[in-house]
């Protein structure tokens, strides 16, 4: 089958505001002069500038656990000739994707904590910077959420964390710290972006500071195979959304299952974001081999970009 010209498409996180779109735009240029190189190094390249925004939530940008102090962020990395790469709840290193990119070197496909780190400082990675003011106000939005009773998720409230953290103590810290509005905090997922390039290789590059709120140590789906991420022959799937969710459905191989069976790739997009309830936020994004497209049950900022 003829393949089609290279192409790239990013996504800034199911539910992240509209307004973000500027930077999905931005990451997708910054790719497209990549796609000559490898699928890859394009989608590496979109999800690091993602990274490097501060705006989404990943690398610079990526949430604070429930204890308002650590940030845990998950990546990944796949393509269709064997690339395999991903760590889980690392920190302190600026570019998850690209310490996932080190993986993929290792004999190993998945490292996490620790080892992660260690790993990443040993690739010459750049520690990550300060917290900023912004997901510091996040935090105390979402604090603010619990504290009034409002879901923290599908199916959760702040009782289903009550007995895992310190609550009170932190409730009483963010009291009289300024902060969003509960509601106008702008709350965003994964980043990530799906590649094709000239020899018709595909692949894939997710990165996410992980839902919020969170305990220590959890994992979500972007760093799980065949959950937030897939390439193979027949394209490339990342994932957004409610990790506890998606996982259940090996969202991403589904949908890619669903493209190698020839079914049109928005159909699959569409029917995969169908399995899930309303109340979970979920997003998809693929690349097959005539075909690029998005679709989300909630506003997702995303961009596309053709080359040659
Ligand atoms: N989709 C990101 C997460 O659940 O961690």
């Amino acid at each position: 089958m003829e393949t089609a010209k290279p192409a790239l498409v990013v996504h800034g996180g199911a539910g992240a505001a509209k307004e973000l779109e500027d930077g999905c735009a931005s990451a997708a240029e910054r790719g497209r002069g990549l796609l000559g190189v490898s699928a890859l190094a394009a989608a590496v390249a979109a999800v690091v500038s993602l990274e490097d925004d501060g705006r989404y939530n990943a690398g610079s940008g990526a949430a604070l656990c429930l204890d308002g102090v650590t940030v845990e962020m998950d990546a990944s990395v796949m393509d269709s000739q064997g690339t395999l790469g991903a760590v889980a709840c690392l920190r302190g290193i600026r570019n998850p994707v690209l310490a996932a990119q080190e993986v993929a070197q290792t004999p190993h496909w998945l490292l996490a904590g620790d080892g992660a780190a260690l790993l990443a400082r040993r690739a010459g990675l750049a520690p990550s910077g300060q917290v900023s003011q912004r997901v510091r106000q996040e935090h105390r939005a979402m604090l603010s959420r619990l504290h009034s009773g409002m879901p923290s998720g599908p199916g959760a409230d702040g009782e289903a964390y009550a007995r895992f953290w310190e609550r009170e103590a932190q409730l009483a810290a963010q009291r009289g710290a300024p902060g969003m509005s509960p509601e106008s905090a702008g709350r965003s997922d994964t980043v990530g972006a799906v590649a094709r390039d000239a020899d018709g290789v595909f692949a894939v590059a997710c990165s996410t500071g992980g839902t919020s709120p969170s305990l220590q140590g959890r994992v979500g789906d972007t760093p799980i195979i065949g959950s937030g991420f897939y390439a193979g022959p027949h394209g490339a799937v990342a994932a957004t959304g409610v990790g506890e969710h998606i996982v259940r459905h090996l969202l991403a191989h589904q949908v890619y299952g669903w493209i190698a069976d020839g079914m049109p790739l928005q159909r699959a997009l569409e029917r995969g974001v169908s399995l899930f309830a309303p109340d979970v936020e979920i997003g998809l994004i693929a690349v097959s081999r005539d075909s690029a497209g998005a679709h989300s049950n909630r506003g997702m900022p995303w961009a596309q970009v053709q080359h040659g």
